[in-house]
């Protein structure tokens, strides 16, 4: 889901609260589809990085405490008319500057030099010689490295103070004005195709900006408990568990700051996997110690599904059933605790990013339900603890808080649960038939070492009968589907080639096993043109 914050109240938060920040390292985005990596990459070196739209003022650039600045790449030529533009100011702060792809001729076509498109293009693998060897952007570094180019525009001419440090047999590919402490690459060093492109970024972070690396999370966890704690005071707070990685990162780390001022509600609303229910319950309270309340809601939800075929229709029933649910425990709690002020919600960085992006929030193809979005009733203010944090960093804060791996390594899992793995009618007896088949996918899976492997592997449940045999019996029984695929983020997705013995076993497992399946196909789509979900 994403939450549409205006930037003014992120950089309120940042400024304002838990966020352990003593230094970072802005990156100004300009479109490109790898902005969010050049993040990822400097928070790997223990140093935080905060993604902000280019047309970010200066004082709210600012307000993240700086020691450096990077200009992302971007799809679009600096001579455009409506090319994305940042405030030229950035550049005499006396900020280091680094500038990638976009991000170079930008400091180019600001500071007096001249952009054009280039005769040829570059684009993929391509080999760079390094010319100033001074450069301490290369410290380290053999004359000729290789790297991933993007680009149709080229810098003609350079502004007055730089020079070229580093060019291809087509073109420029570094250029730097050390006076000014700018410096600028053509090629992106953030993707992995640049196999030397996190030691140029080392480099840029700790030797031209002097970063100190302590932005760990040790210390994440002691700003962030120390921040909700000062935040919340005596007062009480709610969050609804869903059983994933978010938002049990989110509600341990509120508890450890507040303990059972923290009540966390958990709702099984009837498509929750097998034994999904009591596992959860059992790790966030008896093994982790939540303020838990279990509300099994199943009967309520498969009564408001029943008939219901159309996927955004199972959707929304489920998301509005959920609210409606939840309210109610939360009327309750607020009578016996004398009132709830706080709700916890695991939204992510990416969400964060996201929604204030140059792009524009990316189009919705499925209406995702998650927690969120709840009724103005409520008037609950927001805690979120992880807003901060991209997927791969609240599990290292998982870990860090001692977290079980089972909760932490979990594929991710839909907010309208098996409901959308069950084409056609959610009845409970087709719940109990996708069960029992999700769970031998799911412990197959686990069984050849590859469930951290894989983004997400799981059954769907197909509205198509057919004819087969068992014994001496002629069989009409369910068709199932198994789904395994690898991805990044779910937005793009490969299907698995799954070993065929893995495959061999999961099938024969689940007509054996499974009453009500009688066949087992593999799904080998990719997204695009597929879609993980089935609905
Ligand atoms: P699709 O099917 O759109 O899925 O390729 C991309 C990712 O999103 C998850 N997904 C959902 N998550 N509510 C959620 O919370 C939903 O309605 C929903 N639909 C899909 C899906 O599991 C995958 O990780």
């Amino acid at each position: 889901m994403c939450l549409y914050i205006p930037l003014a109240s992120l950089r309120h938060w940042i400024v304002d609260t838990q966020s352990p920040v003593t230094q970072s390292i802005v990156i100004l985005d300009f479109g490109s589809q790898y902005t969010q990596l050049i993040a990822r990459r400097i928070r790997e070196f223990n140093v935080f990085s905060a993604v902000l739209p280019c047309t970010a003022s200066i004082a709210e650039i600012q307000a993240y405490a700086p020691i450096g600045i990077i200009l992302s790449g971007g799809p679009s030529s600096v001579y455009d008319a409506d090319a994305p533009d940042a405030d030229p100011g950035i550049l005499k702060l006396g900020l280091p500057v680094l500038g990638i792809c976009y991000g170079l001729q930008f400091i180019v076509h600001h500071l007096g030099g001249k952009v054009i498109s280039a005769e040829k293009r570059e684009y993929g693998h391509a080999e760079v010689m390094i010319e100033d060897t001074t450069s301490p952007l290369f410290a380290g570094f053999p004359a000729t490295l290789q790297v991933w180019m993007s680009h149709g525009d080229e810098a003609l001419e350079l502004p007055p103070g730089f020079h070229r440090t580093a060019i291809t047999s087509n073109a420029l590919a570094g250029i730097a004005n050390p006076e000014r402490n700018i410096c600028a690459v053509q090629f992106h060093p953030e993707v992995h195709h640049t196999p030397l492109g996190r030691d140029l970024l080392r480099n840029f972070v700790f030797g031209i900006c002097g970063a100190l690396g302590d932005w760990t999370p040790a210390h994440f966890i002691e700003a962030t408990v120390a921040g909700i704690r000062e935040k919340v005071g005596k007062g009480h707070v709610l969050c609804a568990l869903s059983g994933g990685v978010d938002s049990s990162v989110a509600a341990v780390l509120v508890h450890r700051a507040i303990g059972d001022q923290l009540t966390c509600v958990f709702v099984n609303n009837g498509v929750l996997r097998k034994n999904e229910f009591a596992q959860v319950t059992q790790n966030l309270r008896d093994k982790l110690g939540l303020n838990l309340v279990p509300v099994d809601s199943s009967e309520r939800f498969l009564d408001k599904l029943a008939g219901v075929t159309d996927p955004e229709t199972k959707r929304k029933i489920i998301g509005r059933e959920f609210i409606a649910v939840f309210d109610d425990e939360a009327a309750k709690i607020a009578q016996q605790s004398g009132g709830v002020d706080w709700l916890v919600q695991g939204t992510l960085y990416p969400d964060v990013i996201e929604s204030s992006s140059v792009r524009g929030p990316s189009q919705t193809i499925k209406s995702h339900h998650n927690v969120g979005g709840l009724p103005d009733h409520m008037k609950m203010k927001l805690i979120e603890p992880l807003r901060d944090l991209f997927k791969d960093e609240v599990r290292r804060i998982g870990r860090d808080l001692q977290m079980p791996e089972d909760i932490l390594g979990r594929q991710p899992f839909p907010g309208p649960g098996l409901a959308v793995r069950i084409l056609g009618e959610v009845t409970a007896e087709r719940v109990a038939i996708l069960q029992e088949a999700d769970e031998i996918v799911v412990s197959e899976i686990k069984a050849a070492g590859l469930y951290s492997k894989i983004w997400q592997s799981f059954a769907v449940l197909l509205p198509v009968r057919s004819v087969g045999v068992m014994g001496d019996q002629r069989t009409y029984a369910n068709t199932c589907a198994i789904r395994a695929v690898h991805s990044e983020d779910g937005m793009t997705a490969d299907w698995v080639p799954l070993p065929y013995e893995v495959l061999k076993r999961m099938s024969s497992r689940i007509v054996n096993e499974v009453r009500g399946i009688n066949r087992v196909v593999y799904d080998i789509t990719s997204k695009p043109p597929g879609t993980i979900e089935w609905e």
